[in-house]
């Protein structure tokens, strides 16, 4: 995006593909958190591309060689609970990833999120933190997040990325206006914000998706 150099929309067909399955509003909670599953995947492997790696000495069945294997050491925060589904997908890519849960919550009236259960570790050692949270909408989820983490200590030279299925401009604008280090990286950039904080088109709410909540509210 040429105003927002940090933001990074996936332009692959098979991310596309699979949004459409996604926002369709007849997709039912297996099959979605199916998709997030996948949609993380694919959205990991473009966000870890400038992963470090360091020189790794093997053998092959026909002859020694240098390899290479990841030397960034990742910690995983997924905000609860949306983010969950997003956690086994980023362990496949990168195994020996910590993951540290961040429970945050918006409260639906001031739209505000209220931060309700922190399980950082007491000290790690990381390069990276990747934010997994499938919604980027006003902003102030992702934003408290990354405070919590510079707070915690993640500050340069560690690295912060946030990965979103799906943002909006208002919340790439606030998170990149508060914390200009951060990388985005999504699926797809929609429309703008609803009134009462819905990301338009989007997909509803990807919590009471994934986990088949909120049908009597
Ligand atoms: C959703 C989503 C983000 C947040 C985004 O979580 O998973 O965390 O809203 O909105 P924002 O950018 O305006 O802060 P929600 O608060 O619905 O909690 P849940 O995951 O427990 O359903
Ligand atoms: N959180 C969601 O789950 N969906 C939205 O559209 C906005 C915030």
């Amino acid at each position: 995006m040429a105003d927002w150099p940090n933001l990074h929309v996936s332009q692959h067909p098979a991310v596309r593909h699979k949004l459409a399955i996604l926002r369709d509003e007849h997709t039912e909670p297996k099959k979605f958190r199916e998709v997030v599953r996948e949609l993380s995947w694919l959205l990991g492997y473009e966000a870890l591309a400038d992963a470090r790696t360091q020189p790794l000495q093997i053998q092959t069945p026909i002859e020694p060689m240098a390899a290479e294997e990841l030397a960034d050491r990742i910690g995983l925060i997924p905000i609860l609970r949306a983010g969950l589904g997003m956690v086994d997908a980023m362990l496949e890519l990168m195994p020996t990833a910590e993951v540290w849960h961040l429970g945050l919550f918006r409260d639906e009236r001031t739209l505000q999120p209220v931060e309700y259960y922190n399980k950082l570790p007491d000290h790690s050692h990381v390069d990276l933190c990747l934010i997994l949270d499938p919604m980027l909408a006003t902003g102030g989820s992702a934003s408290a997040a990354i405070e919590v983490l510079k707070q915690w200590g993640a500050v340069k030279p560690v690295r912060i990325k946030l990965l979103n299925l799906i943002a909006a401009p208002e919340g790439v604008r606030e998170v990149i206006s508060n914390h200009p280090d951060v990388d985005i990286h999504c699926a797809a950039l929609d429309r703008q914000l609803n009134e009462k904080g819905y990301i338009m088109p989007g997909l509803g709410d990807a919590g009471d998706r994934q986990f088949g909540t909120g049908k009597n509210s």
